[in-house]
């Protein structure tokens, strides 16, 4: 079973799509994991995440060891990695580059410790619409940009950064700006996805509504 969590920052994907592969033993694939890397790999080495060529470079060499190594780091999950992915996101080529790799992992999941699961929870943007066109059950969460972005602050606060909602909440809606126009994959839900506005619910809810849905499906 492949079921696909895609939204705009902080909607809660990452959140459900973990309990989803833990409750119906599934892998879990962050896709934005893969755009944060490069990134990264970019700010690393002193390049502008808009340097198209060294994007595609750093993406051309990217491997799963890579990318889990690069996501140990404290910048991985910060505001600057967060814009850094967003703007390697945008470039075609890249995204074409991290197809395969994203698609890879359908064929044959694994969990964290290298067990084979029978199928896998995708959490991004594009994963019901580009990477899963024919997966089993689509999600697309959302919730306000003020919701969003006081989630994420909050997020941040608690690893210790220091943050401002201000800012916090222009940079969640600079992200959702550019992923919603850009020309590759733009942030949209699959014509068969189910739309969750989480604004109002907590992520027990969230997960109760989802689990529904899924087991409606299973169960039909
Ligand atoms: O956790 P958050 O939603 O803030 O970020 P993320 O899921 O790690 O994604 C970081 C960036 O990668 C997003 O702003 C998107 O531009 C890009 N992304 C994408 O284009 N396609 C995906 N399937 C996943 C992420």
């Amino acid at each position: 079973m492949i079921i696909t969590i895609d939204g705009p920052a902080a909607a809660g994907k990452g959140t459900l799509a973990k309990r989803l592969a833990e409750k119906y033993h599934l892998a879990y694939f962050d896709t934005g994991m893969v755009y944060r890397a490069v990134g990264l790999k970019l700010l690393i080495a002193g390049i502008s995440p808009d340097d198209a060529e060294a994007a595609e470079k750093a993406a051309r060499e990217l491997s799963f060891i890579e990318m889990h190594k690069l996501s140990e780091r404290p910048e991985f999950r910060s505001a600057a990695g967060g814009q850094a992915a967003s703007k390697v996101a945008a470039l075609p080529k890249v995204r074409e580059i991290l197809l395969k790799m994203q698609q890879d992992f359908a064929v044959s999941p694994k969990s964290p410790t290298g067990e084979s699961m029978s199928g896998a929870v995708y959490d991004g943007r594009d994963t019901g619409t580009v990477v899963c066109p024919h997966a089993d059950i689509k999600f697309f969460i959302t919730a306000s940009p003020e919701v969003r972005a006081m989630r994420r602050h909050k997020e941040y606060l608690q690893k210790g950064l220091v943050s401002d909602f201000e800012d916090v909440l222009a940079q969640t809606k600079e992200r959702d700006q550019r992923d919603s126009s850009r020309a590759a994959a733009p942030l949209k839900p699959a014509e068969d996805a189910v739309i969750i506005d989480t604004s109002g619910m907590d992520i027990a809810t969230v997960f109760a509504e989802a689990c529904r849905i899924i087991d409606a499906k299973l169960f039909a």
